[in-house]
């Protein structure tokens, strides 16, 4: 669909300005700089160390990237990579409709690029590698935020660097609020809680050493000891009221399958696009790097001084070899129950999330994704800067396979849209693989398909595995949206109806909202009339702003 409005809003393409400038070289290895607040009080002490939450940032603020050494392990200086002096990075949290405003400064001894994971970014402010800016350099973004309300994160995307970079720190929470969720009531304020899971390697020196060996290219850089908002052993002190949590696994390799110390279930309510459409009850979730999980927690039936762990029961099928293997069961934080409070009961509904369906798909795609030895392939080639891999027409719906033929799990990720899963073949779709996914999970030897429709912006961008050495190593495509043009579509408001046309060799079907950053669209039962060689067709003004696509078949 080739959208087009009588207003200019929405999807109008910002293309950004990208004013690159010498910053003085201002290096501040060794010196300490700041740690995430420690936001919440508990009355007790507990072992451990209590959770930290990223800083909070405003919009228009530099992103300051550079080295430091923060006291990450209680007692040591760890040298970090830090975004406003922090690990992880302060929380980016905008409002749907609100337009980003950041430069991104890099203080690094290296190139970087950030990647806003999950946002529609117009293609040259993506975060692609060939956007990466020299040490010393930095570069503005600017683009408007049209889309559902969801838990995105933001990391560095430097060719050849991203797992290095994450691992040190380059990442943070991107939140984006929407109005239409309001009216929900769910848990908010101190009990809208964002975890970033990671892990680290632990070492005598406290450092965040990246020395990956061959075992590491193969299933990745597993670390030993996870970290909760860059918080080993974490600890949060709550009362027994509903919780919301935000659940990121920014780790470069490791696979979590999140589940209570007490086998209590939970309930499912977002992945990487935002709400689902109703929550899901579970004992356990599969989280792969670079995916999100909502889920809220009732400490209801925990009296006040007792406590539950968040564990990861590991994954089967992949008994590595390091320590804990990806199968085996580890902590990941503690919950203390200090205090007494009624339980809000969840909302029944979410968001409405319409169903794609595989019959409209008009392209079909499939990746075959392998290994051999310890470098991975998609359609056995790796990735190269500038050669593009494949042309996705703006709007119109694909249907992709991924085929694992090798005995590694990939997550796959997708640069500018959302999709939603469609078969696990030979298996069902698990409840994880719920609502709109920027990264599905693909699992040793096995072939998934979901449905993706690339309707933001068009330009290159890229899919690849979130397992980060693979990614580094390779495991990486780009794919060239090309702009819908053909159809042209054409809206002539008069001041109380819309004449509407486009040619008649593009099918399709004529689909209308009032809202553009939803995605309920509705189809127009008026049949069209051929004059001109053009379809046609008028319809009465509503006196609201209405937008106008054409879904092609
Ligand atoms: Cu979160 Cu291209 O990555
Ligand atoms: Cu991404
Ligand atoms: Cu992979």
């Amino acid at each position: 669909m080739k959208p087009n409005h009588q207003q200019s809003n929405g999807l109008q393409l910002h293309q950004g300005r990208r004013n690159f400038l010498k910053i003085s070289a201002g290096i501040t290895a060794g010196c300490s700089i700041g740690l995430p607040s420690w936001a919440i009080d508990c009355t007790n002490t507990h072992p451990g160390n209590e959770l930290r939450l990223p800083p909070s940032w405003n919009n228009g603020d530099d992103l300051i990237v550079a080295p430091g050494a923060l006291e990450i392990f209680p007692g040591n200086q760890t040298s970090v990579l830090a975004i406003n002096g922090a690990v992880p990075g302060p929380t980016i949290h905008l409002t749907r409709g609100d337009t980003f405003n950041a430069r991104v400064v890099n203080n690094l001894n290296n190139p970087l690029v950030l990647h806003w994971h999950g946002l529609l970014a117009p293609e040259r402010q993506d975060g692609h590698p060939r956007d990466q800016v020299a040490a010393g350099e930095s570069y503005d973004i600017s683009y408007k935020i049209n889309q559902r309300g969801s838990t995105c994160w933001y990391h560095s995307h430097t060719n050849h660097l991203t797992a290095e970079q994450v691992y040190m720190g380059l990442a943070g929470f991107f939140i984006i609020d929407d109005p239409e969720h309001d009216a929900l009531g769910l848990p908010a304020g101190d009990h809208d809680i964002p975890l970033v899971i990671s892990d680290w390697r632990s070492n005598a020196n406290f450092e965040f050493t990246y020395t990956p060996g061959n075992p590491d290219l193969m299933r990745g850089y597993l670390g030993d000891t996870p970290l909760i908002n860059g918080t080993p052993e974490a600890y949060l002190c709550v009362d027994q009221n509903l919780h919301r949590f935000r659940i990121l696994n920014g780790s470069t390799a490791r696979i979590y399958k999140l589940a209570f110390s007490d086998g209590r279930s939970f309930q499912l309510i977002g992945s990487d696009g935002g709400l689902l459409s109703a929550p899901v009850p579970v004992t356990n979730a599969v989280l792969a790097p670079g995916q999100r999980l909502e889920i809220l927690v009732d400490f209801g039936n925990i009296s006040v001084g007792n406590s539950v762990t968040l564990i990861s029961l590991g994954v089967p099928l992949d008994a590595g070899p390091s320590n804990p293997a990806q199968n085996n069961t580890f902590h990941l934080m503690t919950f203390y129950v200090e205090q007494a409070s009624s339980v809000a009961t969840p909302p029944t509904a979410l968001i409405p999330i319409t169903p794609l369906v595989a019959a409209d798909a008009v392209v079909s795609r499939s990746f075959v994704i392998s290994n051999s030895g310890t470098t991975h392939y998609i359609d056995g080639q790796l990735f190269e800067l500038e050669r593009v891999d494949f042309e996705p027409t703006q709007g119109k719906l694909e249907l992709w396979e991924y085929q694992n033929t090798g005995n590694v799990y990939h997550p796959m990720h997708m640069h500018a849209a959302h999709c939603q899963v469609l078969e696990r073949v030979g298996g069902s779709l698990l409840p994880e693989d719920a609502g709109w996914k920027d990264t599905v999970l693909i699992y040793p030897n096995e072939t998934v398909r979901l449905l993706v429709r690339f309707d933001h912006h068009p330009g290159k961008f890229l899919h690849h595995c979130h397992n980060l050495e693979h990614e580094d190593n390779g495991m990486m495509q780009n794919f060239e949206i090309l702009p819908f043009a053909n159809a042209d579509l054409q809206i002539n408001f008069t001041g109380t109806s819309y004449e509407i046309s486009w040619l008649v060799d593009a099918s399709g079907a004529l689909e209308s909202t009032p809202d553009l950053s939803t995605d309920s669209w509705q189809p127009i039962a008026q049949t069209p009339i051929l004059v001109n060689g053009r379809q046609t067709l008028t319809l009465p003004a509503t006196g609201n702003q209405t937008f106008f696509r054409l879904a092609l078949r």
